[in-house]
């Protein structure tokens, strides 16, 4: 549809997690006329939900090697290492930045120092939080401060964005956004600018039970597909092993239980209270993730169940009120109280370790496109995303990106949307797209299972075609929900082999002679 107004910028930020604010922060700080666009309000993406923290060598005795070498063991053979250097180096500083912007962490009553705890997959305690469980809220708090004291930030929200805009050479020209509900900016609109920096999150919802918010359908990646953007690594989607467990039916955005508590010492135990992660692997309940999900789904499965439990009775009421204040309110309001029950846990799906191919200034295939954070393919999570990672992806990287967003120039109007047709799809598909991927490509695939899925995301289109799919923002993320989840079977069904959280029934060992490289896809896009 022809954009109803225009908005001029140097750089468009699309999304407002960590990687967004972040950008936009640092763009404007340069001088560069910035405006950040975001789905809803600033602060509901996922970063605010992040619990965890944020993985730095900070500690006394720890370094940026020894994070980086945790960081590739993870990513099981396909990180790019020259990408996790920047960002184990670069980390430690952008860390102190985001303190000096005003964000609060914990620190330790002894020392007076940063505390730091330890997650899955590392072999230090490195991780800094804010708040005990709640990293992401503050984080997000101090950003969206820091966005609203800068007078020259523009911001939209309760705005999705539609696709790309490109110049009469094909660079990169701004967006077409659908805005809802905020007076003179109601309806179609673009906003017009040579940078464009996707920060759009995750792709969660795609799966049944996540641990994403609703706003995590994979906007980012689906108006990259469109645009004829190389998007890479689409089959990694890492399972979070302890989200709790709501019932065989659970659907939608499930609590997390953050690795941090088996940080602290609880302990995963099966139904007979048994710890079946000892032995399995020399950091047992901290292994890195894809292994303690899959420990979880064989154990589950032989006891003839579909959860297990983490119990951190040991820990006490106090420590659990001090340290885990989130997640003991979310157990309580469920009606489970971890102080003297073990919590029964199943894995969910958590985060897009592939995403948007850039390069390691966060620059994509199409000019003048940049992303970062989750919907970014940095290569700095190669197989499997290593434990609070992902909140320092969306900083480093969004101080290499602004360095260069804002030297960008457009070539001459009148700019045209670049991108391939697809339908928009009726709101009931969404659920169907979603239990279709929890069968058929969750924590355990197959070549039917895959294949299944594949048939039957196939048919959605033509089974729907009688329903209402007036455009909108729900038939929207559901076209983006059912394109992006094509193009992850896809993927997921060449890789036939079990490479980090990529877990294959019918090819269980890795193939590295065969499969140590990405496979990327794109979309030929037709001008429109
Ligand atoms: C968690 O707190 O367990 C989540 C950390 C992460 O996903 O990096």
């Amino acid at each position: 549809p022809a954009p109803g107004w225009t908005v001029d910028a140097d750089v468009v930020v699309v999304g407002s997690g960590v990687a967004g604010l972040t950008a936009a922060l640092r763009c404007a700080a340069a001088g560069a006329r910035t405006v950040v666009v975001t789905k809803a309000r600033l602060d509901d993406g996922s970063t605010r939900w992040a619990q965890g923290g944020i993985a730095a060598a900070l500690g006394e005795g720890d370094t940026p090697e020894q994070h980086l070498e945790d960081t590739l063991t993870a990513g099981a053979g396909l990180c790019d290492e020259d990408a996790v250097r920047a960002l184990v180096t670069e980390g430690p500083d952008a860390v102190r930045r985001l303190i000096e912007a005003g964000a609060r962490f914990d620190v330790s009553d002894t020392t007076g120092g940063i505390e730091l705890t330890r997650e899955g997959g590392h072999h230090r305690r490195r991780i800094v939080h804010a708040g005990g469980d709640a990293t992401g809220a503050e984080v997000s708090r101090a950003l969206v401060a820091a966005v609203r004291a800068e007078p020259s930030l523009r911001t939209v929200e309760n705005a999705l964005v539609l696709d790309l805009l490109k110049d009469a050479y094909g660079h990169t020209a701004g967006v077409t956004l659908h805005v809802m509900g905020e007076g003179q900016h109601d309806g179609v609109g673009a906003v017009h600018a040579p940078a464009v920096v996707l920060a759009t999150g995750g792709m969660g919802q795609v799966f049944a039970a996540t641990t994403n918010p609703s706003v995590s359908t994979g906007d980012g990646v689906a108006l990259a597909l469109r645009a004829g953007a190389e998007v890479s690594d689409l089959e990694f989607v890492q399972f979070h092993p302890t989200a709790l467990y709501l019932g065989p039916d659970a659907e939608g955005q499930q609590p997390l239980i953050s690795e941090a508590v088996r940080g602290e010492g609880a302990h995963l135990v099966d139904a007979d209270g048994v710890r079946f992660m000892v032995g399995q692997h020399p950091l047992a309940e901290l292994a890195p993730r894809d292994i303690v999900a899959k420990g979880i789904v064989r154990r589950a499965a032989e006891q003839g169940t579909d959860h297990a439990y983490l119990d951190g009775r040991h820990f006490g009421a106090e420590m659990w009120e001090r340290r885990f204040p989130t997640i003991l309110a979310a157990c309580r309001a469920h009606g489970i109280d971890p102080v003297t029950e073990p919590v029964p846990i199943a894995p969910a799906a958590h985060h897009a370790s592939g995403g948007v191919r850039t390069d390691r200034y966060g620059r994509t295939t199409v000019p003048g496109l940049y992303a970062c954070g989750e919907v970014a393919c940095t290569g700095v999570h190669g197989a499997n995303r290593l434990a609070s990672n992902s909140l320092l992806e969306g900083l480093v990287f969004a101080e290499r990106i602004a360095e260069r967003a804002v030297t960008e120039t457009a070539g001459p109007g009148p700019y045209a949307s670049a991108r391939t047709r697809v339908p928009l799809l009726p709101p009931e598909a969404r659920v169907a797209v979603q239990r279709v991927m929890s069968r058929g490509a969750g924590v355990l695939r197959s070549a039917d299972s895959l294949a299944e899925a594949d048939e039957r995301l196939s048919a959605l289109p033509g089974e729907m075609a009688d329903k209402p799919a007036e455009p909108g923002v729900e038939t929207w993320e559901t076209a983006n929900l059912h394109l992006v989840a094509r193009v992850l079977v896809t993927a997921a069904r060449y890789r036939a082999e079990t490479r980090g959280c990529h877990w294959r029934e019918d090819h269980p060992d890795r193939d590295d002679a065969q499969w140590r490289r990405h496979l990327r896809v794109s979309l030929a896009p037709e001008r429109t």
